[in-house]
């Protein structure tokens, strides 16, 4: 592809208006209906980055949309160098290109690792409140959810890493997935939290699915530390996942990775008909190389942005509707909002929905500890997301 070639006015999060948005074909503004605003799902609203609207205009312009040259019968995987790349310039952390494996998105890649390492009634950990298609997934598949709760304290969110661990040890769970930074409550887990999970895997002989989709939208001073970079045993046991769709905003040209360092599930993934999950596709694979040889000057404008509207959000809560508690996220444009001293009935999505006209994603998908609570989704232009908090406000202010 070309040198970048953008100035500061293409990073402008703030130029698109409500017909724009409102005439995209994706779900999160597809669904709401035309007086409702969507906060929901987490899709951004903002345009395409440029460097990865030149490479997927280039690959149209070349006519270049046939077989690639890469596929999963030849075992040539266009995204381990980038990859491998990326995590070393951006941790220090030196993943082995040949142990990436693609996948059309992390959900599909969670799905197939437990498809071929556990069988139904088998248990699997995980933290909660999770992404609700997670525990849709253990339940879909038979597996048995073991919750490990994220709670929050007068620090914030954190766990309690012995109650987690007494969970897993008491249903003998061999798999546990990490998802860090965290959606729904946003953290970012220090190196000692890590340790601990990382601890209990090595412990307990588990195998860990670690999703670090969010990695890239950590604020600072949080910084982003892959738990396979906590050394040899622990990448031994580890499925790092990830992708540039979140951070880049292209979640619909489903593309993603796994980094398989166990031997053992590569092993098992190889011996499989190739085309059996279904490959990555060329666009998401362009988009993918332009993310992350070519976006850092978009991302850093963009987290720039999603901090001024983070601290929109917790000043505009804080000011006017201080019953709900919210921390602002250390990572990503997720808010989660504990709405429980409200009293706004069983679903507080639904109260919002209906009486301010904004849609949240309901708390109880996350789980049970996601009663009570909403999650708002800010990765909007200021002038969105003011409309939306200016609903929200109002409509709690009269009650
Ligand atoms: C932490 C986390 N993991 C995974 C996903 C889903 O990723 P994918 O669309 O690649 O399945 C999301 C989506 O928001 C997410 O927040």
């Amino acid at each position: 592809m070309t040198e970048q070639t953008a100035t500061a006015t293409d990073f402008d999060f703030d130029d698109f208006d409500l017909a724009w948005l409102r005439a995209k074909e994706g779900v999160k503004w597809r669904m709401p209906g035309p007086e409702v605003l969507p906060a929901w799902v987490a899709d951004m609203d903002f345009p395409v980055a440029p460097p990865i609207r030149d490479a997927l205009a280039e690959a149209v312009a070349r006519g270049d949309l046939g077989y690639p040259a890469w596929s999963n019968w030849t075992g040539r995987n266009p995204l381990a160098e980038p990859f491998a790349e990326r995590m070393a310039g951006l941790y220090g952390w030196r993943p082995r290109p040949e142990w990436l494996r693609n996948f059309s998105d992390l959900l599909q890649a969670i799905q197939v690792v437990l498809h071929l390492t556990t069988r139904p009634g088998d248990a699997v950990a995980v933290q909660t409140p999770a992404y609700p298609p997670f525990l849709k997934t253990i339940e879909m598949m038979g597996r048995r959810m073991i919750a490990g709760p994220i709670e929050r304290s007068g620090d914030g969110w954190g766990f309690d890493p012995q109650r987690l661990e007494q969970a897993i040890a008491a249903s003998h769970c061999r798999i546990l997935m990490i998802v860090n930074p965290h959606n729904p409550t946003g953290r970012v887990f220090t190196a000692a939290e890590l340790r601990s999970i990382a601890d209990i895997a090595v412990r307990n002989d588990m195998l860990i699915i670690a999703d670090e989709v969010l990695a890239e939208l950590a604020y600072p001073p949080h910084r982003h530390i892959p738990l396979a970079s906590l050394g040899p045993e622990v990448a031994a046991r580890t499925v790092t996942l990830t992708s540039a769709t979140k951070a880049f905003n292209f979640a619909g040209l489903r593309c993603a990775v796994a980094h398989v360092a166990p031997a053992r599930l590569r092993e098992v993934l190889d011996a499989q008909p190739p085309d059996l999950f279904g490959p990555v596709n060329v666009l998401g694979v362009e988009a993918t190389k332009a993310a992350w040889r070519h976006g850092d000057a978009w991302l850093a404008a963009l987290l720039r942005h999603l901090d001024g509207n983070r601290e929109l959000v917790a000043t505009t809560l804080a000011a006017r509707v201080p019953a709900i508690a919210c921390d602002p996220p250390q990572a990503a444009y997720l808010a989660w909002m504990d709405c429980r001293r409200l009293a706004l009935g069983a679903e507080p999505a639904d109260y919002f929905r209906t009486a301010a006209r904004v849609l949240l994603s309901d708390g109880k998908g996350f789980g049970r500890e996601g009663d009570g609570f909403a999650r708002l989704n800010f990765a909007t232009s200021r002038e969105v997301l003011t409309e939306m908090l200016s609903r929200m406000t109002t409509a709690v202010a009269g009650r």
